[in-house]
C-alpha cells in the first residue's frame, strides 16, 4: 500500500518501492513532518519519540511548542512565529488559525483540481487530510498523492470558509516542508530576456533566502523551482530535495533558517500583491507542487522530473511522440513577408527534409512592425491575398504541415479590439497605461474577453488548417488593476488571470486535439509545469545562438526533459549575439531540444543545404532517443570550458552523447569524457566513426574528445550496443 495510516502511532506512511514521506498528527491533532527521504520500512518508536514530548495529551499551544516543531500546515502567530503556509484575515480584524485534524481520506489515483492543471493519476495513491480552525469555521485539506513510478510527492492545498463571515486569505501556498537541520546549499534559477536559468548555488544562512517573482508569470527572470542539495552534492551523489510548482503565474519559493538551524522550504502563489476573498461555503484551491526527492545527486533529480513530464504531465496526440522538424520564418523575414516569399522558403524546406512550415508574427491586421494589431486576428490580405486559407492550402499542397504564431493574450493601443473595448485590457483606473513593447495585457479575468479570445483565435486557427500552433505572450504585468473587479477583489487580478489563462488554452486546445501547440513568452518567459499541461513544448528562449543556448538548455534540463525545450538552428553570425558558430554545432545543441530551424535558407549555399539535409535524416533517426530518452548531464558550462550531457534509451543499448568544447585551446591533449547509464557488459560502436568501446570502459575510462582548433566546436557520437 502506498500510503497507510497507522492508529496506534496516529502516523501517515506515503511511500513507493524507494521513498517515504512520513506525518505524524501530535496529540491526534497536529500535522507534524515527521521523515522525507529514501524509503524505510517502517516508523521506530525512536523516530517517533524525538517529537514525542509534544505529542502527548498535554500538547497545548499555551506552551507554544510549535515554534519548535517540524509541521505539514504551519500558520503564523499561532504557537508558532514563522512564517506559514496559511494567512488568513478574519472578519474581525485578526489572523489566528489553529488548526486541527478533522478526518482523514486515503483514495485510488489522483482527484484534479478545480480551475487548475495538474499532473494524471496513473497508478497513483492519494491522501486528503483535513483540519479545521473551530473559531472561525475555516476547513483546510491537505493533498498528497505518491506515485510507483516517480519519486515524488505531489502536494496541493484548499481552503474553504465553513463560517458565517467572508475571511481573506493573504496567503496559500502550494506546500510547505519543515527540515530539522539546515546544512545545504539552496540552487534556484535565474536571468533574463535571452538569458533564462541561469544555474545559482548558495549556502543556505540564517534568516530568509529563495527566489521570486511578481511579474504575473513565471517569468525569465526565475522559475518555479527549487532544490536544497546535501554538502558535496554532484551530478550523481548526494541528497537532493527539489521543489517544483505547476503555475505559470506570480510565485515564491524560499527556504527560511530559524534560531535552531531548521529550515523551512515553501513554494506556492506570490503572497505579495495577492489577496483573495472568500466567501462563506467558497474554496480556495492552490496549484500542486512537486517535491522530489533524490539520493542520486541533481542528475537523479531530473530524472524524476523528466519522467513525471512524460508520464503524467503532458497530455495530446504529440505528449509521446516524435516532434515534426520545423522552420520558422521569423529570423529569415521578421515582418517583412508576402505570400512568395513564404512559398520560396516553405519549398526549400520541403526540399531538404523539414516537416512543418510556421508563420510567425505579423500575418495580421497591419501589423509590418511590433506596435500594432494584436487582438485584430484577421489576415492582412496585403501579405497574404488569399489569407490563411490560401497559404497553408499551398504549404499542405508541398507535403509539409502548417503552423501560425498566435499571441492571445494581448491587445495593441492601435487595434480595432481597442478602439471598440478601451477597458479590456489590464489597467489601474484612469492612470497611464503603461506598454511595453507597444502592447497592453488583456484582462483574462473577464468572460467577455475569454470569450472573444477563444472565438477569434479559434476561428483563425481553423482558417488555417493548423497543424502547429505557437502561443506567445511577450510581456509582463503592471499598473495593475481590472476595470471589472471590486475594490476588495482587485489583488485576485494575477490568480484570475492566470486561471483566466488555463480556461481559454483549455477550450481552445480542446477544438484542435491533433494540433501540437508550443508555448512562448518572449522566449521562456513562462517555461513551466503548468503550461506544460496544456502545450508539450514551449519556446526556451529568443536567444538561438548555440554557446548561449547550450548554456540556457542545459540549466532548463535540471526539470524539463529534452521533449519540452523548442530549440533551432539559426543563421550565422547570430541575430542575439552577433557569433559566428560551426552549422554542426547549431545542430548539435538544436538536437538538445525539439529540433528546427528559424533562419533564411535561400540565403544558403547548395553545399549548407546538403548538409542540412544530412543533419534532417539524422535527427530523424536519432529523434525519439533525444526526446524521450534518460538525460544526463556530464559537463556544467557553468563550470568551465567544456559543455557535455547525453540521452540513453531505457534499455541502455543506444546513446547520444553530445560534448561542446566553448573556446579552443592551442597545445591542449584531447579530453576525456566519462559516460553514465550504459551497461557496463554490452560493447557499443560508435556510428559516425564506426569504433568500438565497452560500455565500462565508456564509463569508467571515458571517451576521447578530440581538442578543436576553432572555437565552439561540437563532438557527437551515437552509440548503438553490438549483439552480442
Ligand atoms: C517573441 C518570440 C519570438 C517571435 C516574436 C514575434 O519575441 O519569442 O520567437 O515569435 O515574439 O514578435
Amino acid at each position: 500500500m502506498p500510503i497507510t495510516f497507522d492508529e496506534s502511532t496516529r502516523c501517515f506512511h506515503l511511500q513507493n518501492d524507494r521513498i517515504s514521506y512520513i506525518i505524524r498528527l501530535a496529540a491526534g491533532r497536529y500535522p507534524l513532518h515527521l521523515y522525507w527521504g529514501r524509503r524505510l520500512r517502517a516508523v521506530s518508536d525512536d523516530l517517533l519519540s524525538r517529537l514525542c514530548a509534544y505529542t502527548d495529551e498535554d500538547f497545548s499551544l499555551h506552551e507554544t511548542p510549535l515554534d519548535l516543531l517540524p509541521q505539514e500546515c504551519p500558520t503564523f502567530g499561532c504557537g508558532d512565529m514563522r512564517e506559514g503556509m496559511l494567512h488568513v484575515l478574519h472578519a474581525d480584524g485578526t489572523h489566528a488559525l489553529d488548526l486541527q485534524y478533522v478526518s482523514h481520506e486515503i483514495i485510488d489515483g489522483k482527484p484534479a483540481l478545480p480551475g487548475l492543471p495538474s499532473a494524471r493519476g496513473e497508478g497513483a495513491q492519494t491522501l486528503q487530510l483535513t483540519l479545521r480552525d473551530s473559531e472561525s469555521g475555516l476547513s483546510v485539506t491537505l493533498t498528497y498523492t505518491v506515485w510507483p513510478d516517480v519519486d515524488i510527492v505531489a502536494r496541493s492545498m484548499r481552503v474553504t470558509n465553513g463560517g458565517a463571515s467572508p475571511a481573506v486569505i493573504e496567503r496559500a501556498l502550494s506546500a510547505c516542508v519543515d527540515f530539522e537541520q539546515a546544512d545545504f546549499s539552496l540552487l534556484t534559477l535565474s536571468g533574463a530576456w535571452a538569458r533564462e536559468r541561469g544555474i545559482v548555488s548558495r549556502p543556505l544562512v540564517p534568516g530568509d533566502q529563495g527566489t521570486s517573482t511578481a511579474r504575473g508569470a513565471s517569468s525569465v527572470q526565475t522559475s518555479p523551482f527549487m532544490a536544497l542539495l546535501a554538502p558535496n552534492t554532484t551530478e550523481q551523489t548526494g541528497d537532493v530535495y527539489a521543489f517544483a510548482l505547476c503555475y505559470s503565474g506570480s510565485f515564491a519559493a524560499s527556504v527560511h533558517v530559524d534560531q535552531f538551524s531548521m529550515a523551512r522550504a515553501q513554494i506556492g502563489i506570490q503572497p505579495f500583491n495577492f489577496s483573495w476573498t472568500l466567501d462563506p461555503g467558497d474554496s480556495f484551491q492552490t496549484p500542486e507542487a512537486y517535491l522530489c526527492f533524490s539520493p542520486d545527486g541533481l542528475n537523479g533529480m531530473s530524472r524524476q522530473y523528466h519522467a513525471l513530464t512524460h508520464r503524467h504531465i503532458t497530455t495530446g496526440r504529440y505528449a509521446a511522440a516524435e516532434r515534426p522538424l520545423l522552420i520558422n520564418n521569423w529570423e529569415a523575414t521578421y515582418f517583412d513577408f508576402n505570400e512568395e516569399k513564404l512559398l520560396a522558403l516553405a519549398r526549400c524546406a520541403k526540399d531538404v527534409g523539414i516537416d512543418l512550415f510556421v508563420l510567425d508574427d505579423g500575418w495580421f491586421g497591419h501589423r509590418d512592425a511590433d506596435n500594432s494589431s494584436l487582438g485584430d486576428w484577421f489576415d492582412d490580405v496585403r501579405k497574404l491575398p488569399d489569407g490563411l486559407a490560401g497559404l497553408s492550402a499551398r504549404v499542405h499542397a508541398m507535403g509539409l504541415k502548417f503552423g501560425l504564431w498566435v499571441e492571445p493574450e494581448m491587445i495593441s493601443p492601435d487595434s480595432e479590439l481597442c478602439r471598440a473595448h478601451p477597458d479590456w485590457c489590464i489597467h489601474a483606473g484612469s492612470r497611464m497605461r503603461v506598454e511595453s513593447r507597444h502592447q497592453l495585457v488583456l484582462d483574462l479575468s473577464r468572460q467577455d474577453v475569454r470569450d472573444y479570445i477563444v472565438e477569434h483565435i479559434g476561428a483563425a486557427l481553423r482558417r488555417a488548417q493548423v497543424d502547429y500552433v505557437k502561443w506567445d505572450m511577450n510581456r509582463n504585468i503592471n499598473m495593475w488593476g481590472s476595470a471589472q473587479l471590486p475594490p476588495e477583489r482587485m489583488r485576485e487580478l494575477g490568480h484570475r488571470y492566470i486561471l483566466g489563462l488555463y480556461d481559454i488554452m483549455s477550450r481552445i486546445i480542446a477544438q484542435f486535439p491533433d494540433v501540437l501547440f508550443e508555448s512562448c513568452a518572449g522566449g521562456g518567459g513562462r517555461f513551466d509545469l503548468g503550461m506544460m499541461c496544456f502545450m508539450p513544448q514551449a519556446w526556451c528562449s529568443d536567444d538561438t545562438d548555440a554557446h548561449m543556448r547550450s548554456r540556457i538548455q542545459y540549466a532548463t534540463s535540471l526539470v524539463f526533459p529534452p521533449s519540452t525545450m523548442g530549440a533551432h538552428v539559426s543563421a550565422v553570425p547570430n541575430h542575439q549575439t552577433g557569433r559566428i558558430t560551426p552549422l554542426e554545432t547549431r545542430a548539435a545543441v538544436a538536437m538538445g531540444g525539439t529540433y528546427g530551424y528559424e533562419l533564411d535558407l535561400l540565403r544558403l549555399p547548395q553545399q549548407e543545404l546538403d548538409e542540412i539535409a544530412a543533419l534532417n535524416r539524422r535527427v530523424k533517426s536519432m529523434q525519439r532517443l533525444l526526446l524521450y530518452g534518460v538525460f544526463y548531464r556530464l559537463k556544467s558550462p557553468f563550470e568551465g570550458n567544456e559543455t557535455a550531457w547525453m540521452s540513453v534509451s531505457e534499455d541502455g543499448r543506444e546513446a547520444v552523447v553530445t560534448h561542446v568544447f566553448t573556446l579552443a585551446q592551442p597545445n591542449a591533449k584531447p579530453a576525456l569524457l566519462r559516460l553514465v547509464g550504459l551497461n557496463p557488459s554490452l560493447d557499443y560502436r560508435d556510428e559516425a566513426t564506426g569504433r568500438v568501446y565497452g560500455g565500462d570502459e565508456l564509463m569508467h575510462h571515458g571517451i576521447r574528445i578530440e581538442v578543436p582548433w576553432n572555437d565552439y566546436r561540437a563532438q557527437q557520437f551515437h552509440l548503438i550496443a553490438l549483439d552480442s
